[in-house]
């Protein structure tokens, strides 16, 4: 197994000198390692949906309350629709409503910085957390993960012009380079792992990162494969130059803590929503908005773009 992963990266590493833009596959994967394996989750589990709709409580009643960050397309963005005004968008934004509507609940979507929505979630202010979450082993205490709704991977991303430099994570770990990841994200935690000895900068918002790299203030950055795809449409100097490995592959939607009515809920949302093609169209849908007029980030009450 080590091999065959050695021989990827090696394999990754090679394409990387050449491939700018990078390659992604969104597979589906619904398996999950999670499951508390209490009483409780196996009664829920046996509900008939109606059942189970019945059973399930939320912060506020009849109400799917949702924390998100809207700067990860094509998970969740802003929009500019036709009048000029911002509308979240996103595949994870379409999945909520999805999720709402299949536990018969309303839904409000609640826009924040990233390492917000896992603090809301963690103090049980909303239902739901749905950011593009990794099902981070760390995150286990502050959140229950649902089933794994979409692959992707991890990449280390530059300015064109400096590809050359980095040929493998090893050349990016120097003292010399400032290398952006997201506060509170898992790409926190691949830059301090992979590149320790580099300076790290935790920015709070994914277009701060992709600002100071064109900029020339950072010289890399560890990004979301799919997300750095999506800014690299905006941003043509973008490079997605290495895929950087990570074991906690796919997103789960961040579930309340002990919330086992509303996890099982979820879950089987998740699973009609794959089922029925409509999650495939989400993304679809959520990739073309995203090549389009968006905001990435927090807008004000007036729709302007939050600095
Ligand atoms: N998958 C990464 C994590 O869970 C990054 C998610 C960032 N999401 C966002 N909406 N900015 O840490």
């Amino acid at each position: 197994m080590k091999k065959f992963l050695a021989l990827i990266l090696t394999l990754a590493m090679a394409l990387s000198v050449t491939a700018c833009g990078g390659s992604d596959d969104t597979a589906d994967d619904t398996a999950d390692g999670e499951g508390s394996g209490t009483e409780e989750t196996a009664d829920y589990a046996s509900m008939t949906d109606d059942e189970l709709k019945a059973a399930i409580t939320t912060v506020e009643g009849g109400k799917l309350t949702v924390a998100t960050s809207p700067d990860f397309a094509p998970y969740e963005f802003y929009a500019i629709d036709e009048n000029g005004d911002p509308q979240l968008a996103g595949f994870d934004m379409d999945l909520a409503q999805y999720i709402a509507d299949y536990l018969g609940l309303s839904l409000e979507i609640v826009p924040m910085d990233f390492d917000g929505t896992i603090m809301e979630l963690q103090n049980g202010n909303v239902d739901l957390g749905m950011a593009g979450y990794s099902p981070d082993p760390k995150r286990a205490d502050s959140m229950d993960f649902s089933d794994i709704y979409i692959t992707g991977g991890q990449s280390f991303v530059c300015v064109e012009s400096n590809k050359d430099l980095f040929t493998s994570l090893e050349d990016a770990n120097n003292a010399d380079y400032q290398i952006g990841a997201q506060v509170g994200s898992i790409q926190a935690d691949l830059a301090h792992e992979n590149t320790p000895d580099a300076d790290i900068i935790e920015l709070a918002k994914v277009p701060d990162i992709i600002a100071e790299l064109v900029t020339g203030k950072l010289d890399g950055a560890f990004i979301e494969t799919m997300v750095a795809e999506s800014y690299a449409t905006q941003y043509p100097e973008l490079c997605l130059v290495l895929e950087v490995p990570y074991d906690a592959e796919g997103s789960v939607v961040g579930v309340t803590k002990g919330n086992a009515a509303l996890l099982e809920g979820v879950n089987r949302a998740i699973a009609a929503a794959k089922e029925d093609g409509s999650f495939d169209q989400y993304v679809l849908t959520a990739n073309e908005l995203a090549s389009g007029d968006i905001i990435e980030g927090l807008v004000d009450e007036n729709g302007e773009a939050v600095q």
